[in-house]
């Protein structure tokens, strides 16, 4: 039990995306930026389900979604960069740099990583 709450605590996952060849420091910066400018409609989770989505229509992307994890990295930043037409996704291409977008797509991408292997939890020790 203890070794899984380390897994999800940010030690752990700081640990993972260092082991997954993932600098920290981006991910960090990534994380600040999504939660400030992202979380309001995206959700903490990444799952579509922020404070406004409620209002949306349509609804903001579950960015964890197979739809969405199946995309390229060149693809969700031309939609981070420009928005979505006809959506309320906005186009940040003026307000965050091209860093920064790549930073805030790296943590989208570690929700994904990091939120799957939760889902099944291990056997217990000593079956089979
Ligand atoms: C005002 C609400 C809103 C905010 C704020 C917002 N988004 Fe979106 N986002 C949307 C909507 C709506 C869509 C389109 C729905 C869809 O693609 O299914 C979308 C789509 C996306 C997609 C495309 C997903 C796909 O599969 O094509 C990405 C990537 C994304 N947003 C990232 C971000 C990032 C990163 C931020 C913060 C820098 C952000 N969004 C902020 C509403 C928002």
């Amino acid at each position: 039990m203890a070794r899984w709450l380390v897994m999800i605590s940010p030690v752990g996952i700081a640990a993972a995306a260092l082991a997954g060849g993932v600098q920290p420091g981006h991910l960090e910066r990534g994380k600040a930026i999504y939660e400030q400018r992202c979380v309001v409609c995206h959700g903490p989770e990444g799952r579509g389900d922020g404070v406004q989505a409620p209002f949306l229509s349509p609804r903001p992307a579950s960015l964890i979604s197979a739809a969405t994890s199946a995309k390229t990295d060149q693809e969700l930043l031309r939609v981070i960069a420009n928005g979505k037409p006809r959506t309320a996704m906005p186009a940040w291409k003026d307000i965050l740099s091209e860093e920064e977008q790549r930073d805030v797509l790296r943590y989208i991408r570690s929700l994904i990583r990091f939120s799957q292997p939760m889902l099944t939890p291990p056997p217990p020790a000593g079956s089979q």
